[in-house]
Formats: structure tokens, sequence, C-alpha cells
């Protein structure tokens, strides 16, 4: 019998002892270590603590990692120069600009000054347009993530209806184009914050992505029966009982859910930590050159 909870943490832990084993191999055999290039603009509390836990994850991989914080003020061309240095550093194999810059700074200018073929979060246009029209490329992580849940618990994707709640270039977009695929051939329905009747929609789906950003608001009215839920959500609400005065809930209400549906992803515990497992897998992949050759 299945297990009903979808255990992101242990499927993360499994995926980051493969990856650690291979980069075992890859060094003994190629002489090639992956490495990771972190750079973070500013002082987003949130940011600093994901960037850590990253790097965190890349030495326990075996990876070679470097991270440059630079300054909330600092100038489109030095960063521009940053770069382009990790574009051009062999010991470099994904560089991960993290989000959301400051206010100043073009966003779309500086994802396309990163080699797409160093791009393991997949953010790149080249990428993104690689992935709507099925060829290899670098997948976001968190759609990765999802993904991979799929095939780990063995859900059978092929003509189920996904619907996705959020249209996110982060989330919302590239899972919808992924599920689209022939790897999965979901029949796919994207929504979003102006669509009229979510629940006639969401109500629909198989498998039920929600990244709306919107704590506990899939309740069991808008749920099928038996349906596969992953929660993308991260939202912290105010619970008076806990130490820091909040604690961390998803887009769906868990409690309300839990005996309609299949199976579930829990918060935390589920999308979250496969997140950092792609992309220490996708770092992989591009130091392995499987992605684009190198
Ligand atoms: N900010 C929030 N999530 C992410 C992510 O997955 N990658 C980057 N670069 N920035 C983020």
């Amino acid at each position: 019998m299945q297990n009903k909870i979808i255990d992101g943490k242990s499927i993360s832990v499994e995926i980051r002892n493969e990856v650690k084993a291979q980069t075992e191999i890859l060094k003994r055999e190629k002489g090639i270590t992956p490495g990771l290039a972190f750079i973070i603009a500013g002082d987003n509390p949130a940011s600093k603590v994901y960037v850590r836990n990253k790097g965190k994850a890349c030495e326990e991989a075996g990876f070679y990692s470097v991270t440059e914080h630079l300054s909330e003020n600092v100038a489109e061309k030095e960063l521009l120069s940053l770069i382009e240095k990790f574009n051009k550093d062999d010991k470099i194999h994904g560089i991960l600009m993290q989000l959301p810059l400051p206010v100043h700074l073009d966003t779309r200018k500086i994802i396309e000054s990163i080699n797409f073929k160093k791009d393991v979060d997949g953010f790149h246009p080249v990428n993104a347009g690689n992935l709507s029209i099925g060829e290899k490329c670098f997948v976001p992580c968190t759609p990765l993530g999802i993904v991979e849940m799929l095939k780990r618990e063995k859900i059978e994707t092929s003509g189920k209806h996904s619907v996705v709640i959020g249209r996110s270039n982060i989330v919302g977009k590239p899972v919808a184009a992924l599920l689209l695929r022939k790897d999965y051939n979901c029949t796919v329905t994207v929504s979003h914050s102006k669509t009229p009747d979510m629940k006639l929609i969401s109500s629909q789906a198989d498998i039920l992505i929600a990244a709306i950003g919107k704590a506990n608001y899939i309740k069991k009215d808008y749920i099928k029966e038996g349906c596969v839920i992953f929660d993308v959500g991260i939202n912290r609400v105010e619970d008076s009982s806990a130490k820091s005065g909040y604690r961390i809930t998803g887009d769906v209400d868990y409690e309300d859910c839990f005996e309609k549906c299949g199976m579930i992803t829990p918060v935390p515990g589920g999308v979250g930590p496969m997140t950092i497992a792609m992309l220490l897998r996708n770092t992989l992949d591009s130091a392995k050159g499987v992605v684009y050759e190198r």
C-alpha cells in the first residue's frame, strides 16, 4: 500500500546520496569536481538563509562552491562582470543568481547574461524556450522536484488531468510545460488569480499543483476525491504557540483535504527539500555535460 503522505524530505535525502556517490565517481574517473557559484545582492534575510543552505548542501555532496555577496546598491556593471568571470571559469558548472534582485537591477538582463549552459536554475530564456519545445535543457528546480516525486512514487501521469494554480516563471509555467511533455503526457490546465471559478477548475484535477502563495487557500471542496496534491506554498502565519510567533504553512489546507485526497505533500517536508536536491542534480549534470556538451 502506497503511503498517503509524499515524503519529500526522505526522497531528497535519497537523491542527495545519489548525487554524492556520482560526484565521487566523476572526480575519480574524469578528475571533474562539480562547481557551483552563488551570487547574492543585498541583505534579504530569506535569500541569505536559502543561499547558506544551498552552500551547505554543495559541501555535503562533495562539490566545489563559491559565494559572492554583493551590496544592496551594487552597480549593474560590477554584477555583469562577476557573472562574466564565472561564465569563463572552467571550475564553475553552475551559476545561481539569487532572486529577487534589488529593485534598481534589471532581472531579465542579469539572467540573460548567465551562460545558458551554466544556468542550473533553468531561468534563462534559452532554457525556458527549450523546455516549452521539448528539447534538452536545464529545468527549474522546484518543477523538476515535483516530477521526480511523481516518478519515485510511481504515480501514473499519462492522460491524467493536472491543474496548475499559479503562473509564475519559476513554478507555474515550467511545471505546466514539463507535465505536457511526452515523458508525462498530462492534460494540463493552468489557472491563476484572475480565473473566475477556481473551484470548478481545481476540482477536476487528478494531479493538483498549488503555487499561489495564499496560506490554506485550497479546501476540500476545491479537490476531487483521490487526487494527488503537490503543495508548493511556503507561507508564514501567526501562531502564538510557536516560539518564533509564526509557523510555515502551505497553499493547501492540509487537515481539511487529507481524508479526501489520494496523496499529498506536507509543508514543510514536501516540495521544499526537493528544490535543493534538484539544484545539486542539475549542477552534477552540467559538470558531466549531459544537458549541453561542455
Ligand atoms: N529565489 C527564490 N527561489 C529561488 C530559486 O530557486 N533560485 C534563485 N536563483 N532564486 C530564488
